[in-house]
C-alpha cells in the first residue's frame, strides 16, 4: 500500500502515545466535595454514591489528611445542619456547622489545600430551594441576594478562600462580590456555577445533604435543552466578578465546556455530579464497564472539552492512581 499518512505510528507504544497526548488530569486539578454531618458520632456512608461518606470530624480529619497527602487541589465542604427553617439561619449562624467546618479544615489543611465553601441554602432551608420563599412561596430572587450577602460574609470569616456560588439566582455574583469587598474581604474569590442545569443527576446528592425539596428547582437552574443560554450566565457572572466559572454536571455537558472555553479567559471548573458518578458505579458493580478506565475516561474527557478544573467524588482514587503510574 503506499500510505503517506499513518497516525497509527503515534499509538504503536505506550512511550509514544505519551509524548504525544494532548491531556492529562493532574492531582492538583481536582476539587474533592466532602460532606460533614451535623452531631453524627460515626460516618453515615450513601448508598447511591458509593465510597461517599457524610462526615463526622474525625472522619473528615483523616479525608483532608489523605486529600494533602494525594496532593488534590481543593476541598469543597457541604455540611448538613440538624435545624432548618426557612431563611436557613444555619447558613449564616457562625457556629453553624458549615462554617464550623470550614474553621476546622482552615486549621487542619489551611495553608495546603484551597478551601472551597458551598454558598447555598438548600442544606439548609426546611423547604429545601436555594433561596428564600416570597407570601407565595416562590423562590425570592433578590430577598436571596441579601441572605447569600450574609452567607458568604460568614463564610469568609470562618476561612473560605473561594465561595462556590451554586444557587443560580440573578445578579448573585455582584451580589456577593460588593458584600466581601465592602467587608475587607478583597482576597476571597468566587466560583461561580454560572452554568448549572437542573438536572435528574443531582439525584444522590440530594440524599447525601438529606434534602427537603419537594418539587424541583426548574425556576432557576437551567433548562437542558439550552446551550446559547449558557454563555450568557457564563458573560453574566464573569461581568459580575466571577474568577473561576462551573459548569454542571460535568460530563453530560462538555458542549458547554467546550464553546465557552473558546471565549473565556477565567478558568473553567466542571462537576462530576453524583447522579454521574453512581451510573459508573453501578455499571463496574455489575461488571459492565472496568471501573477505573471509565473514571480516567470521564476526567479526561472533561480536560479535553476545556474544563481546567474538576470537581469529583473521585478525586482521592484519580490521585492515586496518577501517583501509581
Ligand atoms: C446545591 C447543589 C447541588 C449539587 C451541588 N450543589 C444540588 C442541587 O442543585 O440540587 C449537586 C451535586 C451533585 O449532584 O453531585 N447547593
Amino acid at each position: 500500500m503506499d500510505l503517506v499518512q499513518r497516525p497509527r505510528r503515534l499509538r504503536a507504544s505506550a512511550a509514544i502515545r505519551e509524548l504525544v497526548t494532548e491531556n492529562r488530569v493532574h492531582p492538583k486539578d481536582l476539587i474533592l466535595p466532602v460532606f460533614v454531618k451535623e452531631g453524627a458520632t460515626n460516618p453515615v456512608p450513601l448508598a447511591a454514591m458509593p465510597g461517599v461518606w457524610q462526615h463526622t470530624f474525625t472522619s473528615l480529619e483523616q479525608e483532608l489528611q489523605r486529600a494533602v497527602e494525594l496532593g488534590i487541589g481543593a476541598i469543597m465542604v457541604f455540611a448538613i445542619p440538624v435545624e432548618k427553617d426557612a431563611i436557613g439561619s444555619g447558613a449564616t449562624a457562625p457556629d453553624g456547622i458549615l462554617n464550623q467546618s470550614i474553621r476546622f479544615v482552615k486549621e487542619r489543611v489551611g495553608h495546603k489545600l484551597v478551601i472551597v465553601a458551598d454558598l447555598c441554602l438548600d442544606e439548609f432551608t426546611d423547604h429545601g430551594h436555594c433561596g428564600v420563599l416570597d407570601a407565595l412561596g416562590q423562590v425570592d430572587n433578590d430577598a436571596t441576594l441579601v441572605r447569600y450577602q450574609e452567607m458568604a460574609l460568614a463564610l469568609a470569616a470562618a476561612g473560605a478562600d473561594l465561595l462556590g456560588a451554586s444557587g443560580m439566582m440573578d445578579g448573585q455574583v455582584a451580589a456577593v462580590r460588593a458584600a466581601l469587598d465592602d467587608a475587607g474581604f478583597t482576597e476571597v474569590g468566587i466560583l461561580a456555577y454560572a452554568a448549572k442545569y437542573a438536572s435528574a443527576f443531582y439525584g444522590p446528592f440530594r440524599e447525601a445533604v438529606e434534602s427537603s425539596l419537594q418539587g424541583d428547582r426548574k425556576s432557576y437552574q437551567q433548562d437542558p435543552a439550552n446551550a446559547k443560554e449558557s454563555l450568557r450566565e457564563i458573560a453574566l457572572d464573569i461581568n459580575e466578578g466571577a474568577d473561576i466559572v462551573m459548569v454542571k454536571p460535568g460530563t453530560m455537558y462538555l458542549d458547554i465546556v467546550a464553546t465557552s472555553s473558546q471565549y473565556v479567559e477565567v478558568p473553567i471548573a466542571s462537576y462530576i455530579v453524583s447522579g454521574e458518578m453512581a451510573m459508573v458505579e453501578f455499571a463496574a458493580a455489575a461488571g459492565a464497564i472496568d471501573r477505573q478506565r471509565a473514571i480516567m475516561e470521564l476526567a479526561t474527557s472533561v480536560k479535553r472539552a476545556g474544563a481546567k478544573i474538576i470537581c469529583t467524588y473521585w478525586a482521592l482514587e484519580i490521585a492515586a492512581w496518577l501517583k501509581e503510574n
